[in-house]
C-alpha cells in the first residue's frame, strides 16, 4: 500500500465509524447544543461527540499529524500532514432529520490553509444513504455503495439544455443579498437549482454527475477539503475567485466548459 493509500484507508475506516455514530445519535434524538455565528450556524451534541471520536482515532493511529476540525479547532503536527475534518457537514439537515449530511475527512500536506495545502486523500461518507465518496491525489475518485466501488467521471462537456446547479447560502446574513443576486445571474444557465444543504455532498454530486455545477460563498476549509479533491480526481474543475483556489470568498465546481460560464455569470456586476 502506498503512503497515500494508507491515509485513505484510515480516513475510510474512521469516516464510516463516525458516520454510524452520527446516525445512531440522530435516531436517539437530537438537540441543538448552541447557535454559533448566525441563526443557521448551529452545533449539536453529536457534532462534538463525532469530532471527538475522529480526533481520538486519528491521534491514536498517527500521533504526529496535525488536526483542523470544525468543532474543536486546530493543532499543528510535525509530520507535514494535517487532517481537515467536518464531523457532520449539513448540521441543519441533521437537526431536522433530512438525510443529506455527511462526515468529511481529508488528509492534506503543506500549510493547513486551503490556498496552500495539497490534498492527498479525502472521504465523504453519507451514513443515511450508505454512500462513501473517496479520492486520492492521482488515484481517481470513487463512490463505494454496498461494498462496490465505482469510478466517478465528470462529463467533459457542458449540458446543451441547461445545467442542474446547486448553491448554498453562507452563514453571514450580510452576504445574502449578494448571494441572491448571483442566483439571479446564474439562472439563465440552469435547468434547475438545488440547495442541498451539505457542501461536501454538493461537491461529490458534481463528481458523480448528479449535479452539473455548484457554487457558494462562505465555505470553511473543512466543508470543501475532501469534496474538492473528489471533484478534481473525477476530472472536474474546482476554484474560487477568478484564478484562485476554493475558499471563503467563493467555491465553484463543474466540468471545465461550464465552470467558465459559471465564473463569468457569478462575476458580472
Ligand atoms: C454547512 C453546509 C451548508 C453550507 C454552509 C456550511 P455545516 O456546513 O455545508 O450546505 O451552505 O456554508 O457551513 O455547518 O453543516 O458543517
Amino acid at each position: 500500500m502506498t503512503p497515500t493509500d494508507e491515509l485513505l484507508s484510515l480516513a475510510h475506516d474512521i469516516a464510516r465509524e463516525a458516520g454510524e455514530l452520527a446516525r445512531r445519535r440522530r435516531a436517539e434524538g437530537v438537540h441543538i447544543a448552541a447557535t454559533k455565528s448566525a441563526l443557521a450556524d448551529i452545533v449539536t451534541a453529536a457534532d462534538r461527540e463525532v469530532e471527538a471520536l475522529i480526533r481520538e482515532r486519528l491521534a491514536r493511529a498517527r500521533p504526529d499529524d496535525g488536526f483542523f476540525g470544525e468543532e474543536s479547532g486546530a493543532e499543528q503536527g510535525t509530520s507535514g500532514i494535517t487532517w481537515v475534518v467536518d464531523p457532520i457537514d449539513g448540521t441543519v439537515n441533521y437537526a431536522y432529520g433530512i438525510p443529506a449530511y455527511a462526515v468529511s475527512v481529508a488528509a492534506v500536506e503543506g500549510m493547513p490553509e486551503p490556498t496552500r495545502w495539497r490534498a492527498l486523500a479525502g472521504v465523504v461518507f453519507a451514513p443515511m444513504l450508505g454512500e462513501l465518496f473517496h479520492a486520492t491525489a492521482g488515484g481517481g475518485a470513487w463512490l463505494t455503495l454496498d461494498d462496490h466501488p465505482q469510478r466517478l467521471t465528470v462529463p467533459a462537456h457542458a449540458p446543451a439544455a441547461g445545467a442542474l446547479l446547486a448553491t448554498g447560502f453562507g452563514y453571514d446574513p450580510a452576504t445574502h443579498d449578494g448571494d441572491l443576486a448571483r442566483v439571479g445571474r446564474v439562472m439563465p444557465l440552469a435547468r434547475d437549482l438545488r440547495r442541498i444543504g451539505s457542501a461536501s455532498l454538493d461537491l461529490c454530486y458534481v463528481a458523480a454527475g448528479r449535479l452539473d455545477g455548484y457554487f457558494e460563498r462562505g465555505l470553511n476549509p473543512w466543508d470543501h477539503a475532501a469534496g474538492a479533491l473528489i471533484v478534481e480526481e473525477a476530472g472536474g474543475r474546482v476554484g474560487g475567485l477568478p484564478g484562485g483556489r476554493p475558499g471563503k470568498d467563493l467555491t465553484i465546481a463543474a466540468a471545465s466548459e461550464l465552470f467558465a460560464a459559471l465564473e463569468a455569470a457569478i462575476d458580472e456586476h
